[in-house]
């Protein structure tokens, strides 16, 4: 039998019906484009057929061009399916089922009517990979539902639901029941009504001074890319060209993206975040066991956020605690931030109090026994955990699964408080849980690959990111950080100011500078931290400014100064000349010299530490791949996403001058900057950091 073709075609009551079948989402891969001219011209040369369906076959419509070929070599086909569709003779009708994206989108608005399913999403993403609708979407979408609304669609990339693309003026029906049979009815009906395309439509009209102001909303988040405003350029064509002088110039900023640095990077990014999903490593039958109910033991901050994040993804969630005290003060929060949500506008009351519904409070280990999973986020200190582990060992069913949010604690060692290792792993959430995408899942020396493969899915479902990471101390996104926090002090007390550091970064496009979000998080939390590490470890490096600055009183924003100064009632950071003097202080003391940086300087020192702490991890397996890493700092840390990551970025220099850079300053500063053996092989063979993967998975 030879393969299934991409599109098929069938006559059905007198109606055509294309069907894409390009599994998994329809992706306008190879053959597909040339199978919907094909079919367009085989319909409309067939007396008999009156109109046309196009349809996709399996979960989705088309989920737009196929990614992958970008930035490749590619034939410019004939006829482009977007002429076919709009050019011919008989109506043709998109039925919309999953999603209708990018050049998907554009495909359905070239054909003469769309008809959709209710749980369907209809958008332009294509700003989210750093290019901009190809397909005559940015000259079509504004000519139907015009330019201000279709301004938003293209700049922002979200994805649509059906019934407001309904309301929009996108989709023209929203159908029930089988969509095939739907399309087919609604297509005999149209058959012979006149033809509307939206190519011959008239440009919309703009709003006076709407793309300069869309230009300056943006200006902060859109910082060093193209794209986003490239979009806004394109729209604004829409208004003032006439459509096939708009197309053009659709086509020639499509062409200034396309391989531009940031698409590049974006594109990484997004396969990166697909691939970290995978852990090649384990056993390709080992069984992914369901969980539908879930519990969380303490209800402070953290636990508080879980269930708030469980709750959000529609999944049962009892909230456990001893103290009923405790457990009313941890409601109340969850409630509070709820509401401030509601107010503003980001959620309705009605879903809110839904959400609340599914938070259930319990008071005793027996109440959940029978959940199939539990995630234990009570204090930070190990004889803590080991109680609470021995606690659930004791009541939990058999084989329901055990997860720790630890962010330092051996899981070995919690792991061992109970009679069933294999059911336990660490689920790492990121403050504040219920924002934060990030979900690092980490594996034991006794994690079953069954307690691995649960707690990876069970991160998708709540909507993050599921990350692997190896046992070991600050698991791989927070150890990977450290050199950045070490230096981010290091070189303050060498002479570069807290300010100049925070604005470099923030002109690489991080949103805040780092010592800004110490101050926003609070300078107290590390200095505790500080002094119990130097309790157990006498070598362990102090950091004196910080040290000082919290003994002054200076705990950040929460008391009105830290690193930097505040006035009452205004968040905005002020550069503080006692700060200055404290630094100076402390270098005096020490005998530290000071001197001036280099902005690239600063940005290097923050960055290639912890570059170089990945290829450790990488190389100890505790890091399955650098673009694992990449995904970590993206979603966890604030780096800017259209520099496709830490590694990615590091490609861009090249593993030779990094390396050369830290062999220079492991003469100049000492042990800390040690280079990885991983790195000083790629950088002998020219190899590419982002590709950089664990011995397992070679
Ligand atoms: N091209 C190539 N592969 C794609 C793809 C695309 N447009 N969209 C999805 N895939 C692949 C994914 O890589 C993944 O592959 P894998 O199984 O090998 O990892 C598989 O399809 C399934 O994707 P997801 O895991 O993301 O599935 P979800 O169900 O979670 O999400 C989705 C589905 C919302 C469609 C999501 O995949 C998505 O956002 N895709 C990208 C959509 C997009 O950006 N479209 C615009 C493309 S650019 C364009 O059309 C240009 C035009 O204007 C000319």
């Amino acid at each position: 039998m030879g393969e299934r073709p991409v599109v098929q075609y069938a006559v059905e009551d007198g109606i055509a019906v294309i069907t894409i079948d390009n599994p998994p989402v329809n992706a306008l891969g190879a053959g597909v484009s040339d199978g919907i001219v094909a079919g367009v011209d085989r319909a409309n040369a067939d007396p008999a057929v009156k109109a046309i369906v196009l349809i996709g076959a399996g979960r989705s419509f088309i989920a737009g061009a196929d990614i992958r070929r970008f930035g490749t070599k590619r034939e410019t086909p004939a006829r482009r399916s977007y002429d076919a569709l709009e050019g011919g003779g008989k109506p043709v009708v998109a039925a919309i089922h999953g999603y209708a994206l990018g050049g998907g989108l554009e495909n359905a608005l070239c054909c003469t009517w769309r008809i959709a399913v209710p749980s369907a999403k209809v958008g332009l993403p294509e700003v989210l990979i750093g290019i901009l609708p190809g397909g005559g979407g940015t000259q079509r979408l504004p000519r139907l539902i015009g330019a201000k609304a279709a301004l938003e669609m293209i700049s922002t990339g979200r994805h649509v639901p059906a019934p407001e693309a309904k309301a929009l003026g996108i989709i023209d029906a929203l159908v029930d029941g089988d969509l095939r049979s739907a399309a087919i009815a609604f297509a005999r009906d149209v058959a012979g009504k006149p033809l509307r395309r939206i190519g011959e439509m008239p440009p919309p009209a703009a709003e006076p001074g709407m793309f300069e102001m869309a230009r300056k909303a943006i200006a902060r988040k859109a910082r060093n890319q193209k794209a986003p405003y490239h979009c806004i350029a394109a729209v604004e064509a829409a208004t003032r060209l006439p459509f096939t002088e708009g197309i053009a110039e659709e086509k020639r900023l499509f062409g200034e993206l396309e391989n531009s640095d940031e698409a590049r990077a974006l594109r990484y990014a997004f396969f990166a975040e697909r691939e970290v999903a995978r852990l090649p490593h384990l056993p390709k039958d080992a069984p992914t066991p369901e969980i539908r109910t879930m519990a969380v033991v303490g209800a402070g901050t953290m636990g508080g956020g879980i269930a708030m994040s469980c709750a959000d993804a529609g999944l049962p969630v009892k909230l456990l605690d001893a103290s009923a005290e405790t457990l009313e003060r941890g409601l109340r929060r969850i409630r509070d931030n709820y509401a401030v949500s509601v107010k503003r506008g980001s959620l309705t009351q009605a879903e809110m109090d839904q959400r609340l519904t599914l938070i259930e409070p319990v008071e005793s280990y027996a109440d959940i026994a029978d959940c199939d999973a539990v995630i234990e986020a009570v204090f930070e200190q190990i004889a803590v955990k080991e109680q609470v582990f021995a606690e659930l060992d004791h009541a939990m069913k058999p084989g329901a699964l055990l997860f720790s949010n630890t962010s330092a604690i051996d899981i070995d060692k919690i792991a061992a408080a109970t009679k069933r290792p294999q059911d336990v792993a660490g689920t790492h959430f990121f403050a504040p849980a219920n924002v934060m995408k990030l979900f690092e899942v980490v594996e034991g020396s006794a994690t079953a690959p069954a307690t691995m493969l649960a707690a990876m899915k069970l991160g998708r479902a709540i909507g993050k990111v599921s990350a692997y990471a190896g046992n070991c101390d600050g698991f791989v996104a927070n150890r990977s950080r450290i050199p950045f926090t070490m230096e981010q002090n290091l070189m303050v007390e060498e002479g570069a100011l807290p300010e100049q550091i925070d604005r470099v970064m923030v002109e690489f496009g991080y949103p805040m500078g780092p010592f800004a979000v110490n101050d926003l998080s609070g300078l107290d939390v590390s200095y505790q931290t500080r002094r119990r590490r130097k309790a157990e470890d006498p070598d362990y490096r102090m950091l004196p400014v910080p040290d000082q600055l919290v003994e002054m009183g200076r705990k950040g924003q929460k008391t009105g100064a830290g690193w930097y100064r505040y006035e009452p009632g205004d968040r905005m950071p002020h550069p503080d000349p006692e700060v200055a003097r404290i630094i100076q202080e402390v270098a005096a003391e020490n005998g530290i010299a000071q001197r001036a940086f280099s902005d690239e300087e600063v940005l290097q020192r923050l960055l290639f530490g912890s570059i170089n702490e990945a290829c450790k991890m990488i190389a100890e397996g505790k890091c399955l791949r650098a673009s694992d890493l990449d995904v970590m700092w993206l979603n966890g840390f604030g780096f800017p996403r259209y520099r496709g990551g830490l590694m990615f970025w590091a490609d861009g220099i090249g593993a030779r001058e990094i390396y050369n850079q830290i062999a220079a300053w492991h003469q100049r500063y000492g042990a800390r900057w040690a280079p990885a053996p991983l790195l000083r092989e790629a950088a002998e063979k020219g190899g590419l950091l982002r590709e950089l993967r664990a011995p397992q998975l070679q």
